[in-house]
């Protein structure tokens, strides 16, 4: 397993270009198994191992799929499977988004249920419950949920908490479905009208998207399309996290700061200095940032998928922070590696208290999950010394060339072969 030595110290400077998101291609690559007889053509992909993994799973129902660098073409002629297996559901759990096409279109989907996960159990209730009010039968036989219907039909559905794939599994769904479909608390995250951009170029009527009442009224079929993917926001986020605990200066590239606007706020209150800039916008922090409490909540809110890299920055600002985490119920595993490099964090229950230390000491550090990896990365910028980040495959499903694109920073960064 590969890690990832990173000298402290440096605070970065330059130019960073930001991705396509991660968790709009995810659901886009599930809904091209929609299109009926023309290819679906997806730009700006990122190039990280969650989408080869998903390029995998459709290759293996059946589908044609083509990746040309950041472009991917997706023709599902005839599917062969219709089934989302075991050992690819346990890699990555956004496998569960084949459900709503597969029942949709083929009226059967055979999907392994989602184990748990480092940062919560993350159940898929919310997913089979609207799959049932629109008239599917699920049913759970030796750990696959199986869902049949000859065709689903339009329903009211309203969902107990806002989810993001159960949002986008019942968008997909509802699109062939048979009349009018109502998602009341729908998710409103920017990839949710990221994909109905993609639907809807696809031939679904949908209105709504981007706030919590959807509206789709479904269709008999659904053609090809082609959509670029929009900036992945989190990635945004995280090189914004980095510029301002190294106390560098970045212009961050190719993306829209008003996604994490939340984030934004905060990092402004903590003391960085945001600029919009062509194109995008710059983040600088010459002295040390000032604590800030944050809770993490369904977007608009403040991203849970941003609490980490940020609890890094408040580690080494000044006075105390509490970070509260209301989305998932296990997200502080980066907790413990944190204190490794010496900062002083005491978490009880969803809240962490974090007292800003002088300076983090580089240390070896375990890398639990994607957003912690990152978390890992960001302090480890401006820890003193060496810092060691091991099981960085963790890394590599939501980031493409992280290395990389920090060397261009000036950071101090490579990936040795443990
Ligand atoms: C998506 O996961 C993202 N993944 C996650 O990003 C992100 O952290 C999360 O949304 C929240 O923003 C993708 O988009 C592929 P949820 P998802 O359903 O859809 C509960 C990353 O780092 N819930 O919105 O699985 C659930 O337990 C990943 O890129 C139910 O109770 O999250 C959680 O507490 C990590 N029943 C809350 O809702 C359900 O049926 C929000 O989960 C579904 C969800």
């Amino acid at each position: 397993m590969d890690k990832l030595l990173i000298e402290g110290g440096v605070p970065l400077r330059g130019e960073v270009k930001i991705d396509g998101a991660k968790n709009a291609a995810l659901p886009a690559l599930a809904a091209s198994l929609l299109a009926e007889d023309r290819e679906v053509l997806l730009e700006n992909v990122p190039q990280v191992v969650d989408i080869r993994t998903m390029c995998r799973l459709l290759r293996d129902m059946g589908a044609s799929v083509e990746e040309e660098g950041t472009s991917i073409r997706i023709l599902p002629r005839e599917l062969t499977s219709l089934e989302a297996p075991y050992d690819l559901v346990r890699k990555m759990r956004a496998s569960v988004l084949t459900l709503g096409p597969l029942v949709a279109r083929y009226g059967y989907a055979k999907v392994s249920s989602p184990g748990g996960c480092a940062i919560g159990e993350r159940p898929i209730d919310l997913h089979l419950a609207g799959l049932e009010a629109m008239g599917a039968k699920i049913d759970l036989v030796d750990g696959y949920i199986e869902a049949r219907a000859d065709r689903l039909r339009g329903a009211e559905i309203y969902f107990d908490t806002p989810t993001v794939t159960g949002t986008e599994n019942l968008l997909m769904a509802a699109a062939l479905a048979d009349g009018c479909t109502v998602i009341e608390n729908a998710a409103m995250e920017p990839e949710i009208s990221d994909l109905a951009a993609l639907l809807k170029g696809m031939g679904a009527k949908i209105e709504g998207e981007g706030t919590e009442r959807i509206e789709i009224q479904g269709t008999t079929r659904l053609t090809g399309a082609r959509h670029r993917i929009l900036p992945d926001r989190i990635e945004t986020a995280t090189y914004a996290a980095a510029a301002a605990i190294s106390r560098g200066d970045v212009l961050i590239q190719g993306t829209d700061k008003e996604m994490i606007a939340s984030v934004i706020q905060k990092m402004i209150a903590a003391g960085a200095e945001i600029t919009s800039e062509q194109e995008g916008f710059r983040v600088a922090s010459g002295e040390r940032l000032q604590g800030v409490d944050v809770t993490t909540a369904p977007y608009p809110g403040f991203p849970t998928d941003v609490q980490a890299q940020f609890m890094a920055m408040m580690a080494l600002a000044d006075g105390t922070s509490v970070i509260r985490e209301m989305v998932f119920e296990n997200r502080f595993m980066h907790v413990a590696e944190l204190r490794r490099m010496g900062a002083d964090i005491r978490t009880k229950g969803a809240s962490a208290v974090v007292r800003g230390v002088p300076s983090l000491k580089a240390a070896p550090v375990m890398a639990t999950d994607l957003r912690a990896s990152a978390c890992l990365v960001v302090a480890g910028l401006a820890a003193e010394g060496r810092t060691q980040i091991a099981r960085i495959y963790h890394l590599d499903r939501g980031y493409s060339s992280l290395e990389e694109k920090l060397s261009r920073l000036g950071a101090r960064v490579r990936r040795v072969k443990d």
